[in-house]
């Protein structure tokens, strides 16, 4: 299958084709990794984000992803939603703020986040699968009628000599089964330098990971 398809420029991405295609809407992405993983396979995919998309794709929607939640997706595939405020790694700046900030804009920070959380969850979707580390209980307190994760995976699962355990929560979709395990366990993302794209770099999303999900659910 090839991106010609929705006239966008030729690349063969050796996923197979599928024979029903879906209209899929992948939010919070701007690496475009889990969008083309979808496309690749034939689907009607489109990510959404308040950012512009990194490869300049026709398929990307700017925009906040709640105002396009209702447009007949068949499936929504939230690729990591903001988790710096949600996340147990995180917690430690909701009592002692980073420099420069104050206590009262980091909860103001979990709320929204928590909101975005919760929209993706409750989302009038058939099929949903949402993407974060693991969560702290002040994050799950404020996430309405929050549910536990449905599986938790590691991209060495899935070809990336790494660590990062990333939970899924899943609606109307079976676990994602390991492709290839590697040895590598290298803790990459942390050692990474300061830099202004470090946020960006850190929560871009695995290639093995996105093509698992298109190959096993799409
Ligand atoms: C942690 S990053 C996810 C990056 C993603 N894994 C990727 O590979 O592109 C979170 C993303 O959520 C986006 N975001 C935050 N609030 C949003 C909203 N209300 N609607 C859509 N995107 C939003 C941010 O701009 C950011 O790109």
């Amino acid at each position: 299958m090839t991106y010609a398809a929705h006239g966008l420029p030729l690349f063969d991405s050796g996923l197979p084709e599928t024979t029903d295609p879906k209209k899929i809407l992948i939010a919070c992405e701007t690496s475009g990794i889990v969008r083309n993983a979808f496309l690749a396979r034939g689907h009607d995919a489109w990510s959404v984000d308040v950012l512009p998309s990194e490869d300049k794709s026709n398929r990307h929607i700017i925009g906040d992803a709640r105002d396009h939640l209702n447009e007949g997706w068949d499936f929504l595939m939230v690729a990591h939603p903001p988790c710096t405020r949600l996340c147990n790694s995180g917690v430690r700046w909701l009592h002692k703020p980073p420099e420069g900030r104050t206590k009262s804009e980091m909860w103001e920070e979990l709320e929204e986040a928590a909101n975005l959380f919760a929209a993706f969850l409750h989302a009038p979707i058939d099929r949903i699968c949402i993407e974060n580390p693991v969560m702290h209980k002040h994050a799950k307190a404020r996430i309405r009628d929050y549910r536990e994760f449905s599986q938790s995976i590691q991209p060495w699962q899935f070809g990336h000599g790494e660590v990062k355990r990333t939970c899924l929560w899943l609606k109307n979709l079976p676990k994602l089964k390991p492709t290839k395990i590697v040895d590598g366990r290298e803790a990459r993302i942390h050692r990474m330098p300061p830099s202004a794209d470090r946020w960006k770099e850190r929560s871009r999303f695995f290639t093995g990971i996105a093509e698992a999900m298109a190959l096993q659910w799409g």
